[in-house]
């Protein structure tokens, strides 16, 4: 098992910022995004790392940018070899770290869903919609939409993102972008969801970032790993119930059943929960790659 990294440390690099799971640096006009094994739930960050989740969502993400780039241009421009200031870093780095293009984010979070699951399944409980698109009555829970359907929502620089309609994503970055957003989203999902659907895994749903740069637009940030995402083991599958899944929704679930506010700081996670979340990762990882994390 290669290291845990919490957090990075890279005197003489400049830090741009910490999210909840990658830390920001800038190398001359580039990106370098690094995954920590940093789990976040409900938005909060959790005190307890879970080993090889950052190398996980890298090694996820190349994967699908790079089988997915006849869609759309990606930001990265290497995961192997990074630039002579990261020199006496490569501990810190290996596995887990890409060199970017860097852009100006879209402040839309392009999601997509192809089944009623979370905030969707709750929104459809109480208008019969989702951000606002009508969907056919007496769908149960986890059930899969007649199509995918894109639902949007704000990038809220703290605290929770909000779901918003089609028409307020218009308002916002005018209707030639919301178009081409929503239009590359569904077609993203559409492939990534076959390619998935045989090997044993169903996309709930999902969600992408994109940005700009020198006027192209270009994905960015993660692509369809276990944090963007829901993944269900498609042998489980049945509406009318949630899902067991791949991914975050296990520790969800714990800390459901402890009853935490959802406010921090966060509980931590017994060593099981840790244990059985590295699991579900890396088995998410050898199900669509069709190898195991090395
Ligand atoms: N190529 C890129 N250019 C500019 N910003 C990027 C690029 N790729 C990713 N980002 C940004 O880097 C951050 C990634 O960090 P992380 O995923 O930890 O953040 P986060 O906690 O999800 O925060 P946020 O709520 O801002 O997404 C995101 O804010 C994302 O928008
Ligand atoms: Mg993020």
């Amino acid at each position: 098992m290669s290291a845990v990294v919490w957090e990075t440390n890279f005197p003489g690099l400049t830090l741009l910022s910490r999210g909840k799971v990658r830390d920001l640096y800038q190398i001359d006009d580039d990106l370098l995004l690094v995954a920590t094994d940093r789990l976040s739930a409900f938005d909060v960050v959790l005190p307890t790392p879970i080993p090889d989740k950052g190398r996980v969502l890298t090694q996820l993400s190349l994967f699908w940018f790079e089988t997915l780039r006849d869609i759309v241009p990606n930001h990265v421009l290497s995961a192997t070899e990074f630039p002579a200031q990261t020199r006496g870093f490569g501990e810190q780095l290996a596995g887990r770290s890409m060199l970017c293009r860097k852009t100006n984010p879209i402040p839309i979070e392009c999601v997509v869903r192809g089944y009623l699951a979370g905030s969707g399944w709750k929104d459809y409980r109480v208008t019969g919609k989702v951000c606002g698109i009508p969907l056919p009555s007496g769908l149960r829970e986890s059930e899969r939409l007649p199509a995918p359907i894109f639902t949007p929502s704000t990038k809220a620089s703290a605290g929770h993102d909000e779901n918003i309609s089609f028409d307020e994503t218009v308002a916002r970055i005018g209707g030639e972008q919301a178009e081409k957003l929503r239009a590359l989203s569904l077609e993203i999902y559409r492939r990534a969801a076959a390619y998935a659907e045989p090997r044993g895994i169903l996309l709930a749903d999902t969600k992408f970032e994109f940005g700009l740069v020198d006027n192209e637009l270009i994905w960015i940030d993660e692509a369809l790993t276990p944090d963007s995402s829901r993944f269900w083991p498609a042998d489980d599958y049945a509406a009318g119930r949630p899902q067991p899944s791949f991914d975050k929704q296990y520790v969800r679930d714990y800390l459901e059943r402890i009853g935490w506010n959802k406010l921090p700081p966060g509980p931590e996670l017994p060593s099981e929960v840790v244990t059985g979340t590295r699991d579900k990762y890396r088995q998410a990882y050898l199900l669509l790659t069709g190898h195991e994390l090395s």
